[in-house]
């Protein structure tokens, strides 16, 4: 399902009826929807927020074999290089290399104990980092590459930097499909620490021009491969135990538990919270945030607010809203999450009262959809 989407989902006006809207769609916008964001600072992203050396000259580049070299040279110079990945961009550091390592978490404002997912070209490479028992292997050759992280525990030998790990035993490790990420990490050859590449508690980057307008003066390198497919950051399993679901994302739930031939164990509850130790640690309740409030499972909208909509019913007061974008008119929840990041940096640029937010049904992509719509709404 993931492969079935074609580029028409993002080059095509959304069908909303808003002709205002039309123009604004981010998949076509080279404007950024937010600047650094130091103006308003999300309170979950900046309150850890390290002083970053700015005024880097950030090199942008088209997708391409010139550019996987350069990617690479500048990894291996302790360089932060952007790229796409088929969920979101990530923006990569030479897992081997803490000096780096801490230039990437100061890039993005990152809380320092929230680990990084390892990037590796194959599962043979990832097996030099951690160990896969028969659940994690099973998983890792049904969907690699793929929207899949498995959480593993450490190899002897197991290269990435503490400071990558945030001292954990454990290792967050991802094949990527998208081939800009795979031409980068076979040029380089090590493994490649990523999260997303957007300024720490803002909304995951879909496009290289997101990247730039949170991220431009702080980093190397973005190598634009134009709009990623997926739209939602990978799914998380834990594989310590029986397989746990760390974090929903762009592979469901439905299809794991298919490989796995049993339920995915939930993570406790108080995992999931700002002052607990989480399981996942970068899930910390308030995320993913756009500037202004959050009103999820909307029926109707008040006078202000701009609409996040899904689906074909029209509600109360569509037509007094401030901007109006449809995540999907034909209700597909592939791509609803393609649309999610972009769509609510596009709402958030004009500044409404708050976003209103159809519901969205808890089934395939639309766990990690909700997921992520729920950390946009916590109150800040
Ligand atoms: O799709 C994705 O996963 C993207 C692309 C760039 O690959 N990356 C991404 O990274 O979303 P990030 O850093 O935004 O999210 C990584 C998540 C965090 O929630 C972090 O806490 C969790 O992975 N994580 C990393 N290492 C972990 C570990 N050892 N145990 C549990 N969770 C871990
Ligand atoms: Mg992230």
């Amino acid at each position: 399902m993931i492969s079935g989407r074609s580029g028409r989902i993002r080059t095509c006006d959304p069908c909303v009826p808003n002709a205002v809207l039309y123009r604004a769609e981010p998949h076509s916008d080279k404007r950024p929807a937010y600047s650094v964001g130091l103006d308003a600072p999300q309170a979950a992203g900046m309150r850890n927020f390290v002083p970053v050396k700015t005024g880097l000259k950030t090199l942008i580049l088209p997708a391409g074999h010139a550019a996987a070299e350069a990617a690479a040279r500048r990894l291996a110079a302790g360089g932060l290089v952007a790229f796409p990945t088929e969920t979101v961009y990530g923006l990569g550091a030479d897992a081997a290399n803490a000096t780096a390592i801490a230039h990437l978490y100061a890039a993005k404002g990152r809380p320092a104990f929230n680990p990084l997912i390892a990037h590796v070209a194959e599962l043979a490479a990832a097996q030099a980092i951690g160990r896969f028992d028969d659940r994690a292997l099973r998983l890792a050759e049904a969907f690699w590459p793929g929207p899949l992280t498995l959480v593993v525990p450490k190899t002897e030998g197991c290269p990435v930097a503490d400071l990558a790990t945030a001292g954990l035993d454990t290792v967050a490790i991802r094949v990527p499909a998208h081939p800009v990420a795979q031409a980068i990490l076979r040029a380089f050859g090590g493994a490649v620490v990523a999260p997303s590449a957007n300024i720490s508690g803002h909304v995951s980057p879909t496009l290289a021009s997101h990247v730039e307008s949170d991220l431009a003066g702080r980093i190397d390198l973005i190598v634009d491969g134009g709009p990623v497919e997926v739209g939602v950051e990978s799914t998380i399993v834990g594989c310590l135990n029986a397989p746990m679901l760390l974090r929903p994302g762009g592979l469901s739930r439905e299809r794991i538990e298919a490989v796995l031939g049993a339920a995915l164990v939930r993570p406790p509850a108080e995992a999931d919270s700002d002052d607990s130790q989480p399981l996942a640690p970068g899930m910390l309740a308030s995320h993913y945030a756009p500037r202004a409030h959050v009103r999820l499972d909307a029926h109707d909208v008040a006078p202000g607010e701009a609409l996040l909509a899904f689906g074909s019913a029209r509600l109360p007061g569509l037509d007094a809203a401030t901007a109006v974008m449809n995540l999907s008119l034909a209700a597909d929840l592939d791509e609803a999450a393609a649309n999610l990041f972009g769509y609510l940096r596009a709402l958030d640029a004009k500044r409404p009262r708050a976003i209103a937010v159809m519901a969205i049904p808890e089934e395939g992509l639309g766990e990690a959809i909700n997921d992520r719509l729920r950390r946009a709404a916590v109150a800040r």
